[in-house]
Parts: structure tokens; sequence; C-alpha cells
């Protein structure tokens, strides 16, 4: 009890998170974006923090707030600032969290002036951009690299399939099929899967709560 701070899990540890969605732009007035919050992502950055650790934390576009001395807040806006933000801070992380909602596909080309409705019909051509959790996974060495699925359907198939593909160590499967879980919503339902493939079913609770059922089971598992 004479020293609480070196009891905190997470003390020593750097860890970066993604969070939010991205804005991919079509002109310089519009963007392709999603409905992530940024919730989930903010609320591991705020229970990373108060379990000690040193948090870099990457965010697309979003109303969230974190005011806490150990979250570094970076702001990006398209998909790949948010790859390049990641790639800078990744050498020196122990942790990476990416639960941001990034876009898949962006605008081929952008339009340097407002598009005007002049059209009947409007055709935007997309292309793939990068993937950053696949990336980050190709030139790991120490991170612990944890990534979250969202699907629909063959979820824990899809999910096994994305931790192998992207060299993870843990995967946060987010079932859109479960009522109240996901994106807009203030609460969450999660499963775990490990890099043995151990699973771990949670209910459905507050995202505040799951970012501390995330964390410890990434402090279990650094520990193992
Ligand atoms: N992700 C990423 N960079 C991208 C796309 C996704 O880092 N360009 C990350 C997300 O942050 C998440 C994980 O990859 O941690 C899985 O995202 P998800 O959309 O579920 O899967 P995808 O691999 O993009 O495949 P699909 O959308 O086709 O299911
Ligand atoms: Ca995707």
């Amino acid at each position: 009890e004479k020293d609480i701070v070196s009891k905190l899990p997470l003390r020593n540890k750097k860890i970066l998170i993604t969070a939010g969605p991205t804005y991919e732009a079509i002109d310089p007035v519009r963007f392709v974006g999603n409905h992530s919050s940024g919730k989930m992502g903010f609320e591991l950055a705020k229970a990373a923090a108060n379990l000690g650790a040193e948090v870099t934390l990457i965010t697309g576009p979003t109303n969230q707030k974190a005011s806490h001395s150990f979250i570094q807040i970076v702001p990006v806006t398209s998909a790949q600032d948010m790859y390049e933000a990641a790639h800078r801070y990744f050498k020196e992380v122990d942790i990476a969290i990416l639960s941001a909602a990034v876009a898949d596909y962006r605008p081929k080309n952008i339009a340097t002036q407002k598009i005007k409705k002049k059209y009947t019909t409007l055709t935007l051509e997309l292309e793939k951009t990068k993937d950053i959790l696949a990336s980050l996974g190709e030139v790991k060495t120490k991170q612990f690299l944890v990534g979250f699925a969202l699907e629909t359907n063959n979820e824990l198939e899809n999910a096994k399939g994305k931790l192998k593909r992207k060299n993870l160590n843990l995967i946060v499967l987010n079932s859109l099929n479960d009522k109240g879980a996901g994106f807009k919503n203030e609460t969450n339902k999660v499963t775990l899967i490990d890099a043995e493939e151990n699973i771990t079913e949670y209910e459905l609770k507050s995202k505040a709560e799951v970012a501390i059922d995330i964390l410890n089971k990434i402090i279990t598992q650094i520990h193992a």
C-alpha cells in the first residue's frame, strides 16, 4: 500500500490505440465516412491509462474526449494519415490495439474543385486503402498486436481468419447480430479469440467495462 503506482499492471507499458472512423475526401467539401463513434477506442485508452500505461491514441474525427496525462492524442483524418501515424509510433510500443473503423476504400481521384451538380448520375470510383493492422502484423517484433473484427455472418470463422492472416495475438469479435453491440451503441458484446484460438465470450455491457475485459485478457496473455 506504500506504492500504489508500482502495482499498476500496465505501468512502464507503451500502448498504441487507433479509434474512430476515417474520412476519405471526394472533393474539398465532401467525404466518404462511416458511423463509428470512436467510443470503444477512447474507453480503451482511458482504461489503459488508469492501469498505468502510456497511451498514444490515434483517432479519426470524433466528438470523444480523453484528458489524461498518460494519453497523447494524435488526430488524423484519412486511412492513409492513420497508416502513417500508426507506423510512426508502432516501433516503440509494447501493445497495439486497432479499434478504428478504417475505410476499406477511398475515392480514386479527389476533385480539386467542388463537384457541381451538373450531372444526372455521378459515379465515384473507389480504390482500396492500406490495411493498417495487417501491415503492422508484417513488421511486428515484440509487440502484442490486437485487432477487431466486425462481422454479420460466419463470425467465428471470419474472426479466426483475420487473426491468422494479420498475424495477431488477440482478436476482438464484434458481432453486429447482437442487439446493442458495436459501432453507434453505448454498449458492446464481444468475444475474444487468442492466438491458440481459445474463445472467451462476454455479456452485453458498457464499452468502459468491455475495455477492462479486453485489457485484462491482454495482461493475462503477456504474463503467460
Ligand atoms: N483495419 C485496418 N486498416 C484497414 C481496415 C481495417 O487497420 N484499412 C483493422 C480494423 O481496425 C480492425 C481490423 O482491421 O482492427 C478488422 O477490420 P474489419 O473491417 O472487421 O475487417 P477487414 O480486414 O477490413 O475485412 P472486411 O471489412 O472485408 O471484413
Ligand atoms: Ca473493413
